[in-house]
């Protein structure tokens, strides 16, 4: 189905055509002046120097061209030649009318759909996921949903950190409390246990001992290393003993995504391309593009046109010791090998762009993508406490992202359980829902790569711009429509009706602008463009209600053509708040 803007703008076109002018001067938009008109054309004024005639009388003839238009209930000619439209509310009706009928409300379906790597969450093994970690998985998740929805694939990739000094850490604390273990026995030669020789609460603890550990005493700093190494290079209890890491860290992992509603299709790691970069270095370097420089070896990937700082791209360190840089350098090759994407999406803090813009350009250059492989950088700012600084817990440390959910929803079911009765489990329940509801939507409303704060408070409000006021509302209409059944309504002849009021009216036109709010959101990767619309139709839905008695209602036509727009209503936003990653409870 064709944007609501652009049918009314064809009109127009057609309109000026009608009266000898060119039908690109139709173009409309929204109206500025709300209290005037709904839309505005403003192609009398962009004609006039090419027609050489006053705006005025062009706008007129136009107008003129229109007295028949299905279109338009009004169109008004301001000097000096504004044309001030509104739409009829029949021909609203159609399009919504056509809306409901059509798959995903009639959004278009690209013609070319393309593939996409997604890289987001980012999570490091062995250490827990902490306030950081959430934005890229909240962010990530939900372009991955846009981006499916509006007919593309993505392929998610969690794109762990399983391979470095982290796992060489917990093996020297290990190492230091079991000095005995067989993994460390070099001789052994026999199978490994099943079992890992610590617990997910174990390794939780283990990582932050070793780490502070680390800082003070040196010999357990190069001891770590010295693990770290055996692991990469393959030492065979070393490399069980981090498979036992992995497999424990994982497990947990996945249960603190899902608590997140947020899935991966990949679960990959920087450890999965170790074995490919000794022949993608070999590549760079007979290909010319790789050079030593002071024992290391770099591409440059400085530029004419730059005016900042370019560092060259490092591939080797002087050690031979590979970095973060080759790690993502291999995915990109291993990823084009397997999936061959159109392009590559990562998420993640805003202070690796120069990072990023690093490996890129190296990519490009040895040709790992092809010329026309789009390789995408989001950058997302910190989630930051009242004060203003980055989120702490109360003693200093890193918030880690667990406790961060276990507030919320406690926040959430004091809120729910204060004015009403629920039994226990159902307010529990309720309480992650709209709790999750509250995380996401505060993250997702923000533009990405802005800071924001993280306010409790105004995150778990039912009021203003928050997910429980969205889910609150969708709510609502669940329960306006679960009683019209009671009264025996059925939904299958409920047809959608000229809207009577302007809050009615209004809730029409929030109603037809879905597809290009979310075809925007798609085009500019930004969900937080779903929560401004999605926010501005719930405002229109509650205005609405408001001042609508609906199931009092006496003629039946009127109310089953309520209660189609409230059908409507709810479906898309619960289609919305699917594509920011959360869900609505029954009731609340
Ligand atoms: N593990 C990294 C971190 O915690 C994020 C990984 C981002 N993705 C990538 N392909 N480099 O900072």
């Amino acid at each position: 189905m064709k944007k609501l803007l652009d049918l009314i703008s064809e009109e127009m076109g057609m309109a000026f055509e009608k009266a000898g002018y060119d039908a690109a001067l139709g173009r409309v938009s929204l109206s500025n002046r709300p209290d005037l008109c709904e839309y505005q054309c403003n192609g009398a004024m962009a004609g006039a120097k090419r027609y050489k005639k006053a705006p005025l009388a062009i706008a007129e003839e136009t107008a003129a061209a229109l007295r028949e238009s299905r279109v338009f209930s009004q169109v008004e000619v301001a000097a000096p030649g504004f044309l001030n439209l509104k739409v009829k509310e029949s021909f609203l009706r159609e399009y919504l009318a056509d809306m409901r009928k059509s798959e995903k409300f009639g959004l278009e379906m690209p013609e070319k759909p393309r593939k996409y790597v997604l890289d987001y969450g980012g999570a490091n093994i062995a250490k827990p996921l902490h306030v950081g970690h959430m934005r890229s998985a909240v962010i990530g998740e939900s372009i991955k949903r846009i981006l499916r929805y509006c007919g593309h694939e993505v392929i998610g990739d969690v794109h762990m950190g399983d391979w470095g000094q982290p796992m060489g850490l917990v093996v020297t604390e290990l190492q230091e409390r079991h000095p005995d273990l067989i993994y460390f026995d070099e001789t052994y030669t026999g199978e490994y246990p099943k079992e890992a020789p610590f617990t997910a609460t174990e390794l939780e603890e283990l990582y932050p001992t070793a780490s502070k550990k680390s800082k003070e005493d040196q010999a357990y700093k190069e001891k770590a290393m010295e693990n770290t190494y055996k692991i990469q290079s393959g030492v065979r209890g070393h490399r069980a003993l981090w498979q036992h890491i992995l497999r424990v860290s994982v497990a947990d992992l996945k249960k603190n995504y899902e608590r997140l509603n947020v899935e991966f299709d990949l679960w990959k790691g920087e450890s999965d391309v170790h074995d490919l970069i000794p022949a993608m270095v070999e590549e760079m370097k007979r290909g010319g593009y790789a050079h030593e420089s002071e024992g290391a070896l770099v591409v440059d990937v400085k530029e004419e046109s730059d005016t900042k700082e370019m560092p060259p791209c490092m591939i080797l360190k002087s050690d031979g010791a590979a970095l973060y840089n080759t790690t993502d350098l291999a995915t990109i090759m291993d990823r084009m090998e397997k999936i061959d994407p159109d392009g590559i999406i990562y998420l993640t803090d805003k202070r690796q762009e120069l990072y990023f813009e690093q490996v890129f350009r190296c990519a490009r250059k040895t040709k790992l993508v092809k010329p026309e492989t789009e390789l995408i950088w989001m950058g997302f700012g910190t989630m930051n406490g009242r004060d203003g600084k980055p989120f702490k817990t109360r003693d200093g440390g890193v918030k880690r992202l667990e406790s961060l959910i276990e507030e919320t929803n406690a926040e959430m079911y004091r809120k729910i359980t204060e004015n009403r009765e629920m039994p226990k489990e159902e307010a529990e329940e309720t309480a992650r829902i709209i709790g999750l509801a509250a995380l996401k939507y505060g993250d997702l409303s923000n533009q990405a790569s802005k800071d924001y704060i993280f306010d409790m408070e105004k995150f778990t409000s039912f009021e203003g711009d928050t997910g429980p006021y969205i889910l609150y509302t969708i709510v609502r209409i669940k329960s306006i429509l679960g009683k019209y059944r009671e009264q025996g309504g059925s939904f299958t002849d409920a047809a959608l009706r000229p809207a009577e009021s302007a809050a009615e009216k209004d809730l029409a036109m929030q109603l037809a602008a879905f597809t290009a709010a979310v075809s925007g959101a798609c085009e500019e990767l930004a969900p937080h463009k779903i929560c401004a619309y999605i926010y501005d139709l719930a405002n229109a839905f509650n205005r609405f209600y408001h001042e609508t008695r609906i199931l009092t209602e006496e003629k039946e036509e009127k109310k089953a053509g309520w209660v189609a727009l409230l059908l409507l209503t709810g479906d898309v936003l619960e289609t919305c708040i699917d594509m920011l990653g959360f869900s609505a409870p029954e009731r609340m």
